[in-house]
């Protein structure tokens, strides 16, 4: 199957929404377009105008998947450990965390996942990052594979704070 990616822009965003909520709905989970989902519908300020990054993979101009980068400045705490950030738990020491990584059902089992995360990891690398965060829902277990294939350790968990208050494992990156 080919597909390309690319950097995402706002026009992208329609296509994104589509994405994700196509995986929402195939997982019976709530939709939050005002709150939780807000920055897919607005990636220009979520994302380009905060120095952060998107992805989408796509063929013949239809958006296939998503992935997102947040770059930020090394969280407290040694590396790995579990500390409280704006009222959430985060994994000490990180500098850039995933999100987004969303392939549409009909496009799974290709390749796409595992080349948005080099694409993501290979990124962060390049903006001199060293290790990255994921927080994912428990039940998606085909990521928790993906991730693990790039070295990714499960660390700690969580109760995310969308409607569905959803558990999350948080998984840590080493970069270098
Ligand atoms: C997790 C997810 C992103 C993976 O995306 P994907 O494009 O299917 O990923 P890949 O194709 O790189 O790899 C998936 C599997 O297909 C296999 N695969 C890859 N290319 C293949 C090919 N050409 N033929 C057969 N199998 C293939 C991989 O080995 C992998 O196998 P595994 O499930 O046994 O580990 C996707 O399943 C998804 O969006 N899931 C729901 C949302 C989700 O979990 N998001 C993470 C949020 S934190």
């Amino acid at each position: 199957m080919s597909f390309l990616i690319r950097l995402a822009t706002q026009a992208d965003a329609p296509q994104a929404v589509r994405v994700v909520k196509a995986v929402y709905d195939e997982y019976g989970f709530s939709w939050d377009a005002e709150d939780y989902h807000a920055d897919l519908y607005d990636l220009q300020s979520h994302y380009f105008d905060a120095g952060h990054r998107f992805w989408v993979a796509e063929q013949n101009n239809v958006v296939l998947a998503t992935v997102g980068l947040h770059l930020f400045r090394p969280l407290t705490g040694e590396v790995g450990q579990i500390v409280e950030h704006e009222n959430q738990r985060r994994i000490g020491g990180t500098d850039c965390s995933l999100e987004r990584l969303y392939v549409h059902p009909e496009a799974r089992k290709a390749g796409i996942g595992q080349a948005l995360m080099r694409t993501v990891t290979g990124e962060a690398k390049s903006a001199g990052k060293r290790t990255m965060e994921i927080w994912s829902d428990k039940r998606f277990e085909a990521a928790h594979r993906l991730y693990q294939r790039f070295g990714a350790e499960v660390i700690a968990d969580r109760i995310c704070d969308d409607p569905d208050e959803s558990p999350e494992w948080g998984l840590l990156i080493r970069l270098y």
